[in-house]
């Protein structure tokens, strides 16, 4: 899925990111220029976020794709996830550990996107959401070293922006923070608990102690998610969070078979929450 510039233009604008015409770039620009990048390197590693937010508050920008780098082959439906019998061979290892780095380039472009898309917001939760950003850049580099271990590299897998396609077509900022953070990070928390445990199993301790710094790190990221809502919505009511997710997403796609009560509990979910969360099922 190609961005809005081509190749060469995406080059010459990195530079102008990263050299002297850095005066005067505002952190929208970097979060726009993040997001319609075609260059891998780019997305690896970005020049570092300027300081100055645009004034006055430009008007709400809803991209709806990203900047795909040529190495990347965007498929509609991606392969089957290694099963836990598989995860002995290092090729199926590599594959998932490929999915969980696209994951998490799409949830730092999806930082970005909040930014531009909510302006009105108020400061302080789009600079959260930067902070956010730069989180899962480095998430995506520490996979990238352990897939590199497994001997391949970013590309060798195909990937589908499937969070690009529903997050995207969140209309409000409590809408977002309901899908992103207490949905699908949330989700996260226990995914990343049972693949540690799938990872260790076979013998592969450094991919297990990466699920666990993955998982470990995405509480704050979950933390922030439900500080926002409930400043927004007054509480973390299970039914309010529900009506917020864009269709068709439900609470089922948003959990692990297994809750990490442990890690969900400190990113701020209430225990009447994950009781409600667990039992839920569709009407
Ligand atoms: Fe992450
Ligand atoms: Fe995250």
């Amino acid at each position: 899925m190609p961005g809005s510039c081509s190749r060469r233009s995406d080059v010459c604008a990195d530079r102008n990111l990263a050299g002297s015409t850095l005066e005067g770039t505002t952190l929208e620009d970097w979060a726009q220029r993040y997001i319609e990048s075609t260059d891998l390197d780019h997305k690896l590693a970005p020049p570092p976020p300027p300081t100055a937010w645009r004034q006055p508050t430009p008007a709400p920008k809803r991209l709806v794709s990203a900047g795909r780098p040529p190495e990347l082959e965007v498929v509609a439906r991606a392969p089957r996830s290694p099963t836990r019998s598989q995860m002995g061979t290092p090729k199926r290892r590599a594959q998932l550990l490929h999915t969980f780095l696209h994951h998490e380039l799409q949830a730092a472009e999806l930082m970005c996107w909040a930014i531009l898309a909510f302006p009105d917001t108020p400061r302080a939760f789009r600079q959260g959401l930067l902070g956010i950003c730069q989180d899962e850049i480095r998430h995506m580099g520490l996979y990238r070293q352990h897939l590199v271990v497994l001997g391949h590299d970013v590309g060798d897998f195909p990937v589908r922006d499937w969070f690009w396609q529903r997050v995207a077509s969140c209309e409000r900022p409590l809408q977002f923070v309901a899908l992103m953070g207490m949905g699908l990070e949330a989700g996260n928390l226990d995914h990343t608990k049972r693949y540690e445990e799938w990872f260790r199993e076979v013998g592969d301790h450094e991919g297990a102690a990466l699920q666990r710094i993955v998982g470990d790190e995405e509480v704050a990221h979950v933390q922030f998610a439900c500080h926002w809502f409930r400043r927004w919505t007054g509480d973390d009511d299970f039914e309010n969070w529900r009506q917020e997710l864009v269709t068709p997403l439900t609470p089922s796609m948003m959990k692990g078979n297994e809750l990490d009560r442990e890690r969900r509990g400190r990113a701020g979910f209430s225990g009447e929450f994950l009781r409600q969360l667990e039992n839920w099922q569709p009407s």
